[in-house]
């Protein structure tokens, strides 16, 4: 498809361009001493992860166009589910507590989930606001969910009975959200999972394994929005044969996002249980439990609030980054009740607030003690989670305000500001939102804070 070596090299880097928009590539791309990647960096994988350095035009390009509408969602939702959802201690149970494997391979049997289950994730999810599910098609313990040629461990054949990856993806569709598939390269379970690092001919079995199953995946379930590699171990980019493996998954899904966890720099990047920026134009998801486990864990009692998820998911869509926050339903297909207790209330919360996360752009303001902050276009909105009562201000705003409102509500509300500080007045004692009041103000330009300025020129008192 792509005629010279080092522009099949960008393209593989840029995790795949469309093999639709290949002849497109192929004749937007400058000659291949101009696309060759920056000096000493031979390999698409040794690139510097963190950037997509010295990407053609063309690559960026077709990247954005696919992943439009993941920037535009900003909040998905995460599916941990499997045999560890019967034994409800965490899906690193296997290997943590070292369970002998003809004792777990039981739980394969008692794995009965009612029927549809996938449905209640689903219409969670879109309660919650959710827009695109990854849920685990195969988690490291080696079971698959979905109806495979290649292994009797997998759904079909052992207690469902049935293929849940179908289920989900029916499900996930039903609810108008994007599908995206969990895949564990790690496997505890194949023969070949840990000895493919010592001996070619098993990590050849393996690796042959891995690209089948992955294929069947890409190929039997229609369109799929997302493939989220997980924990390459043990091998490298050379080991597993990333390069091909993603160069499969483009040709069997022109559109398809992938994640950066099978040693290619993918289309995002995944940091997990914090947030962080990616810096510059390169996209990136924070991925969180509700709890602290990602699998079903029944004495695990640790839920974040509905306010901590709401400001994470603001701290999310302030810095550009979308957030894929995990359920871990289990053996029966059943939600802990936290779970949905939660998601619902942010769903309340973001049936009533939800563009000023859907629709907003990168947002410098930052600082203040009790509120956080996204922005769209010239409208800056101050998030508060901590609500003074009465009135409110925010210091450093170096731009004009020329009106501020409630958001949900749309009521005006007054206003001063001087050089330092906005100060909104009138305002009732308690939160007129929960558990989080949005306040909108419009500014006359794109709305920027410095602290700094404040503290040097804020007129002083004498000694
Ligand atoms: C880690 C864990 C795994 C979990 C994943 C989610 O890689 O090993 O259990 O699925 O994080 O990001």
């Amino acid at each position: 498809m792509i005629n010279s070596k080092m522009s099949r090299r960008a393209w593989l880097k840029g995790a795949g361009a469309s093999l639709v928009s290949a002849a497109a590539l192929r004749a937007q791309t400058a000659p291949a001493t101009q696309t060759a990647p920056p000096e000493g960096q031979t390999s698409t994988h040794l690139l510097d992860p963190q950037q997509n350095v010295g990407e053609p035009a063309a690559i960026a390009a077709n990247r954005a166009q696919r992943m439009q509408w993941w920037h535009a969602a900003k909040f998905g939702m995460f599916i941990h589910w499997g045999l560890y959802s019967v034994h409800g201690r965490h899906e690193w149970a296997m290997e943590d507590e070292a369970i002998p494997i003809d004792e777990y391979m039981q739980f394969a049997k008692q794995f009965k989930p009612k029927p549809n289950a996938p449905r209640d994730f689903a219409r969670l999810a879109k309660r919650a606001g959710q827009k695109y599910m990854v849920m685990t098609t195969k988690h490291h313990e080696g079971f698959c969910n979905w109806d495979t040629k290649l292994t009797n461990y997998c759904a079909t054949k052992q207690g469902p009975g049935r293929d849940l990856v179908r289920e989900y993806v029916e499900a996930v569709r039903g609810e108008g959200l994007r599908v995206g598939f969990y895949y564990s390269l790690m496997d505890w379970h194949h023969p070949d999972g840990a000895r493919c690092a010592t001996d070619e001919a098993a990590r050849r079995r393996f690796v042959d394994y891995t690209h089948g199953l992955i294929r069947e995946l890409m190929t039997n379930y229609g369109k799929i929005d997302v493939l989220w590699y997980d924990v390459a171990w043990p091998l490298d980019a050379a080991g597993w044969e990333s390069e091909k493996m993603n160069e499969m998954v483009f040709q069997l899904q022109p559109e398809i996002i992938v994640n950066n966890r099978n040693h290619l720099q993918g289309d995002f990047s995944t940091p997990e249980q914090h947030i962080t920026a990616e810096k510059g134009d390169r996209a990136w998801e924070s991925c969180m439990t509700l709890n602290d486990s990602w699998g079903y864990q029944r004495a695990d009692d640790s839920w974040k609030s509905p306010k901590t998820v709401v400001r994470n998911l603001i701290q999310c869509a302030r810095d550009g980054g979308n957030y894929l926050l995990n359920i871990g339903p289990r053996g029966d297909g059943s939600i802990p009740e936290e779970s949905v207790r939660v998601l619902e209330e942010v769903g309340g919360w973001m049936s009533r607030n939800g563009d000023t996360i859907y629709k907003s752009d990168l947002c410098q303001p930052r600082r203040s003690n009790y509120a956080s902050f996204t922005r769209t276009g010239n409208t800056l909105f101050m998030h508060v989670h901590f609500w003074p009562g009465g009135d409110l201000e925010l210091g450093g705003l170096m731009t004009k305000a020329t009106s501020a409102r409630m958001y949900a509500s749309n009521q005006k509300l007054e206003f001063k500001q001087d050089p330092y500080q906005l100060k909104l007045s009138n305002l009732p004692q308690q939160p007129p939102d929960h558990p989080v009041t949005t306040i909108a103000i419009e500014c006359e330009a794109e709305p920027t804070q410095d602290n700094i300025f404040v503290r040097k020129e804020k007129p002083r008192d004498g000694v």
